[in-house]
């Protein structure tokens, strides 16, 4: 079991304990390149499904796009002195694959590469861990083009791709994330269309899901082959997931659902084989994974990952009986209803209070998942890859973001984390979502989750209420007790 002491020093907040992380915990934040590098014609650059999207009328509020986003790719080195301010000890970020391939395979863009080359030096100067994420939605326009990621040749050119930014990088990078939250990559991408490239085929989605998961076997398989000291993950959104009542249809929706939204991706990944009571549920409907590849692709997808980040934000309180057709604000129902039957499926509210995207808080939740993982799984080294809650605010008349909600938030699941770390819980990471404000997919610039406030009219980056308190877990390595 891992020890976590609890010493009794005095913290700077007049605190007489500390509720402290084991030595060597990484304190981080995260980000992603649409999400904030901007310059997205200039450097290169090739156009992805976002760019597309995000100028498709209606597709994203306020017909906003990551155009200019927090002007990142100019302002990564101030962007770096923040974290270093902060104490940051790792940073994940990630690869934007149209800035490094223009045309999703092919001609190289060095100067692509070349960006993240000075980010990643930037950061090691200033005792930042660089965590690069490979896959943050940002599939190449062309490869869209070409069938996206239901076509299987996409899983190859992401594993070409990936080969290339290690070679770049590896010498100086150790930690890798592949694909980040495939399953919103596949689902909200391809069956419910809310994200880009704004497809509505759940048999699509499903395969998709398949290749994101296929590529990242295949891009592990590549990075590990060049450098045997690199170290490989898969960034997946877990949710807690619960029946609304004992009811047995109820019970069974809560099957489904933690079926298509976990364990369909838990169980390739950490058990190289799908989960038979869904493959039941979607053969029923006509769809095999993989096809006559699928015992193949299994082994690749299976290979022992070296960590598994989870991103963890909310629950999903699940009926299967008969009631109301309401969803959630919250609810994927459309990107689920296909596979888990909307007859059978109903998400409903949990009661809980909600944060600015309507998403229940529920620090127990995560405590659950990351136990669960645990349980059922073979013991992997664990990383919350992302955590935060984002809400639409604005900095009070001395120009502060006095953000108590998210304040709790993160004290709650960082507790949560701790408990899980002294229950034996290997738990060597926590980065929170995200590092700045930044395009919040199809909310665009409404939803705010960033430690820092960023005035998007002046690129003006203000550290809010939330950010001095992050600073000052992190210097005391632990939540005053
Ligand atoms: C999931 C995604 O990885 C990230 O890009 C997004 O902004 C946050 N969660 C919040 O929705």
């Amino acid at each position: 079991m891992t020890s976590v002491q609890d010493d009794s020093v005095q913290d700077d907040t007049g605190a007489a304990s500390v509720a402290a992380f084991p030595a060597g915990f990484r304190w981080g934040a995260a980000t992603a390149a649409y999400q904030i590098e901007g310059a997205a014609k200039e450097g290169g650059r090739g156009p992805s499904i976002w760019d597309t999207f995000s100028r498709t009328p209606g597709k994203v509020l306020g017909g906003d796009t990551g155009d200019v986003a927090v002007d990142h790719y100019h302002r990564f080195a101030g962007d770096v002195a923040l974290m270093a301010d902060l104490g940051l000890t790792a940073y994940r970020f990630s690869i934007s694959w149209p800035r490094v391939l223009p045309s999703g395979s092919g001609a190289v863009n060095e100067e692509g590469l070349d960006f993240y080359r000075r980010l990643v030096d930037a950061l090691l100067a200033a005792g930042v861990e660089p965590w690069p994420t490979l896959y943050h939605w940002d599939l190449p326009q062309p490869l869209e083009d070409a069938g996206g990621w239901p076509e299987r040749d996409t899983a190859h050119r992401f594993a070409e791709y990936a080969a290339l930014v290690h070679g770049a990088l590896g010498d100086r990078v150790r930690h890798w994330t592949t694909v980040n939250e495939p399953w919103c990559a596949a689902f909200l991408g391809y069956a419910s269309g809310e994200h880009a490239p704004g497809r509505r085929d759940p048999a699509a989605a499903l395969t998709a899901a398949h290749h994101l998961m296929l590529g990242h076997g295949l891009a592990a398989g590549a990075m590990r082959a060049a450098n045997g000291d690199t170290l490989v993950g898969a960034a997946v959104n877990l949710y807690a997931v619960s029946p609304a009542t004992d009811d047995p249809a109820d019970v069974d929706a809560a099957r489904r659902v933690d079926g298509l939204q976990n364990r369909l991706f838990l169980d390739p990944l950490l058990l190289g084989r799908y989960p038979a009571d869904v493959l039941e549920d979607t053969e029923r409907l006509g769809f095999v994974p993989g096809g006559a590849d699928l015992d193949a692709d299994l082994d690749v997808i299976g290979r022992p990952l070296d960590h598994l980040g989870v991103n963890y934000y909310s629950r999903h309180t699940v009926a299967g009986t008969p009631g109301e057709a309401s969803q959630t604000a919250s609810s994927p129902f459309a990107a689920h209803s296909p596979w888990v039957g909307s007859e059978h499926v109903r998400f409903v509210p949990g009661g809980r209070p909600v944060t600015g995207m309507g998403w229940e808080i529920d620090a127990g939740g995560l405590h659950e998942v990351l136990s669960r993982v645990h349980r059922e799984y073979p013991s992997v080294a664990l990383y919350i890859t992302e955590n935060g809650a984002g809400y639409d605010e604005a900095p009070d008349e001395n120009g502060t973001v006095q953000d108590a909600a998210r304040i709790a938030y993160l004290d709650a699941h960082l507790r949560a984390c701790h408990d899980a770390i002294a229950g034996g819980v290997p738990l060597r990471g926590y980065f929170t979502w995200s590092l700045l404000d930044n395009f919040e997919w199809a909310w665009g610039y409404s939803k705010r989750f960033g430690l820092v406030h960023v005035d998007y009219a002046t690129q003006r980056r203000a550290p809010k209420e939330s950010a001095r308190w992050y600073a000052g877990v992190i210097r005391r390595g632990g939540l005053p007790g």
